[in-house]
């Protein structure tokens, strides 16, 4: 791929379609929903309002994180705090499709109020390539595929959507990131999915729930770090287990470690992790966490697992 042509093109494109109208973006902190806001930026400038909706489900410090990158590039960000709408329209559902399609329409009510307050009639939005095939073959709902499975965005939530990267898949966003001149963290980040931290809570989502597996996730990502998986993280299951703690009988959680090499997220390995760094992680878990009393390492590739839990 020619990366610069990419860009320029691209860059006629949002022009062409948005006009002089004004454009918005919903920020997730991902390096394809950085790259196309970056990309719309540089098209129309001040006529693209950017938001981060606080749905609750990120991970440790990352609505401000985020935006303090964005504030650094020059591009402002707005925080919108939602965390109340979403903990609603996710409680008592524990069927994984439910939790997505829920996840999917809260979101853009949220931002459809967004766009309506804006102005804006464009909704630029970072959908790749991997995201249209999974959802289309039926693999599981993605939050942010919409027109691709015949929901009309104006009808329904009021607004056009522009799609820049939809043809690219991982690696290729990330090489248009490092052109935009996006650092590091954001060029090299690892995927995190829309629905965020609910596709890592098997059963119901709620804040008590998210917070336990900030907290895992945030164990993983620390001492996982240094292998540079393509994904890590940890998962909450429903079920729990029994475990001793002073003598005493604990029945407690079962947190899951998920970490795999891919290059396009289509298909997965689990990383081959040093058995003392899952112990390190596994301890950390069971001190750092008190609920938590059992820890596993998950092994399965994809296919047949896929690599988020839900
Ligand atoms: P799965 O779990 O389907 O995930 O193997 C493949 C890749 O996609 C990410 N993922 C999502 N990204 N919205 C997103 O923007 C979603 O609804 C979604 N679900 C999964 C996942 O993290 C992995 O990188």
């Amino acid at each position: 791929m020619d990366v610069s042509k990419f860009i320029q093109e691209k860059f006629e494109e949002i022009k062409m379609a948005v006009e002089s109208e004004k454009a918005i973006s919903a920020l997730s902190g991902g390096v394809d929903s950085a790259t196309c806001t970056v990309l719309a930026h540089r098209a129309i400038g001040d006529n693209l309002k950017v938001i981060f909706i606080d749905d609750g489900l990120m991970r440790e410090d990352e609505p401000q994180e985020v935006s303090k990158i964005f504030t650094d590039i020059g591009i402002k960000v707005d925080i919108v705090n939602a965390q109340e709408k979403f903990f609603n329209a996710l409680k008592r559902k524990t069927d994984p499709e439910e939790k997505r399609k829920a996840f999917r329409d809260i979101f853009y009510t949220v931002f459809g109020e967004e766009v309506l307050k804006s102005g804006a009639r464009f909704l630029v939005q970072g959908t790749i390539a991997a995201d249209v095939i999974e959802t289309k073959g039926g693999v599981k709902t993605q939050h942010n595929i919409l027109e691709q499975i015949g929901i009309d965005t104006e009808k329904g939530y009021g607004f056009k959507l522009v799609e820049p990267l939809k043809d690219l898949f991982k690696p290729e966003v990330r090489e248009v990131a490092r052109e935009l001149g996006l650092p590091e963290s954001i060029h090299q980040r690892m995927p995190f999915p829309g629905p965020g931290l609910a596709t890592r809570v098997v059963g119901e989502v709620t804040p008590e729930r998210v917070s336990l597996v900030r907290k895992a996730t945030q164990i993983v990502e620390e001492e996982i770090a240094h292998l540079k998986p393509f994904q890590a993280f940890a998962v909450l299951l429903c079920d729990k287990g029994t475990g001793v703690e002073k003598g005493q009988r604990k029945f407690g959680h079962i947190i899951i470690i998920r970490s795999v090499e891919s290059k396009d997220a289509m298909t997965a390995e689990p990383t081959k992790i040093p058995w003392e760094v899952l112990m390190q992680i596994s301890k950390r878990m069971t001190t750092e966490i008190p609920d938590v009393v059992r820890v596993a390492y998950e092994i399965t590739p994809k296919p047949p697992a896929t690599i988020e839990y839900i």
